[in-house]
């Protein structure tokens, strides 16, 4: 379960690049911190090293909640949502079947609604500027804390 450290915005984006070099054209990522530890970011990253936009062309889809790349990448962020049936109304399993990254913040609001196999990211803030990113692979049915 490797962790990384990074020490600014432009450390993260390049993680999520040479993160991206790593994944399948199919898999589900959930990335996992507090508001403002950077998942955004490293979404930034992981859309463009995947080279489907570049880093400035990639928001937050807090409003939105789903931004497509490509048809590649499906970045996805959950924070709004009140509850699993409002979550469910998206049809994530859908984009769960397509053949694409799809990125999640705010996922593990909604454990039930995710397939088993995933890859969770965390990031912590520390000090200053410095962020803690971890990058777990999970195959199995239970929740992991
Ligand atoms: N090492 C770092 N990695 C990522 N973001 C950082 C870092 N240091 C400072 N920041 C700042 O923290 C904020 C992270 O915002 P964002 O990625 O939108 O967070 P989230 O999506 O987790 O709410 C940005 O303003 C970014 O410039
Ligand atoms: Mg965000």
């Amino acid at each position: 379960m490797p962790t990384y450290r990074t020490a600014s915005e432009e450390e993260t984006i390049a993680l999520g690049e040479r993160l991206a070099r790593d994944l399948p054209s199919k898999q589900v990522v959930l990335l996992i911190g507090q508001l403002g530890a950077g998942k955004t970011t490293l979404a930034k990253g992981i859309v463009k090293g995947l080279g489907a936009a570049e880093p400035d062309e990639v928001s937050s889809p807090t409003f939105t909640l789903i931004h497509e790349y490509r048809g590649r990448v499906f970045h996805v962020d959950l924070y709004r949502l009140e509850n699993e049936r409002e979550a469910q109304s998206l049809g994530l399993e859908d984009l769960f079947d397509l053949e694409a990254v799809v990125l999640i913040e705010w996922g593990e609001r909604f454990r039930d609604l995710l397939p088993p196999e995933r890859i969770e990211i965390r990031i912590r803030p520390m000090a200053d500027e410095r962020r803690e990113i971890e990058v777990r692979e999970v195959t199995g049915g239970y929740p992991q804390t």
